[in-house]
């Protein structure tokens, strides 16, 4: 695997959420449900030594360039934010397998949790880019104002604006932000979309699979994808050597790094 490089064109901060622009022909290349592997140190320190996967939000390849979208609780927020425009990144990317849309899709539900979220803006983008209807639904934490101001506040939802304004965008709110997301995966939302992509915690996916099966008559392969990557994925090499990302399938053990982020539902679950 190549290291490669972008440069950090822009930022724009939205709330808790900051896009970040990068220059770098090979990056706005990417397919939604790719990502990149970012080394947060200054050029010639290894500390840390590993790398931050993120996933590529939008793509622009006319113009050469992607984005990250990062929360400000992403561990790689701190490094990107004191970047300057300009700074050359060092990155490995776009790397892994993304969101399979197969030519009979036509509508897209989208469902998942803030600290998920960036795994299904790109898909969004590029969904609604190709005249499809996409909606996402994602689950937040209820605002506390009552909060104390020394306790850090839960994240929220990105805002809409972010995304295209063809997408349907609802959110839920709840004390749990994955189960408050899964009261929008209603029978009707189900029944609707030929393509389910999914970026929640990985144990919330039986429940996923057993409302799939329960609604739909057939449940074609590729129908139910699931993200896995998450801030709390602890990756190393990226290409499937060390085995550090390896999670449980149904026929054995799958490598996040290579063999996704994005997953068949029915890989993941029985
Ligand atoms: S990170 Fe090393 S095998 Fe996936």
């Amino acid at each position: 695997m190549q290291e490669s490089t972008a440069i950090l064109l822009d930022q724009q901060r939205f709330e808790r959420w900051t896009s970040f622009t990068l220059g770098s022909a090979q990056l706005a290349a990417a397919q939604p449900g790719q990502y990149v592997a970012l080394h947060c140190a200054a050029a010639g320190s290894y500390d840390p030594l590993l790398r931050q996967p993120l996933f590529v939000a939008t793509t622009d390849p006319r113009a050469n360039t992607c984005t990250l979208l990062v929360s400000d609780r992403d561990p790689a927020y701190d490094f990107l934010n004191t970047q300057v425009r300009g700074a050359t990144l060092n990155l490995l990317g776009p790397l892994g397998r993304g969101w399979n849309i197969g030519p009979s899709v036509r509508s897209l539900a989208l469902i998942g949790t803030p600290a998920h979220a960036p795994a299904l803006f790109a898909l969004a983008h590029s969904s609604v880019a190709r005249g499809l209807s996409v909606t996402l639904a994602l689950g937040e934490p209820v605002d506390d104002a009552d909060t104390a101001n020394d306790t850090p506040q839960p994240l929220s939802a990105p805002p809409p604006f972010l995304l295209p304004a063809a997408a349907e965008y609802n959110v839920a709110q709840g004390n749990d932000p994955a189960e408050a997301a899964l009261t929008l995966l209603d029978d009707t939302l189900l029944r609707w979309a030929d393509l389910l992509s999914i970026a929640l915690p990985v144990e919330l996916l039986p429940q996923v699979a057993q409302r799939v099966r329960a609604v739909r008559l057939q449940w074609n392969r590729d129908f139910a994808q699931a993200a896995l990557l998450s801030p709390q994925h602890r990756l190393a090499c990226y290409v499937g050597i060390c085995g550090a990302c390896s999670i449980d399938g149904r026929q054995g053990r799958k490598l996040v790094c290579s063999e996704g982020p994005v997953f068949d539902l029915r890989d993941l679950v029985r």
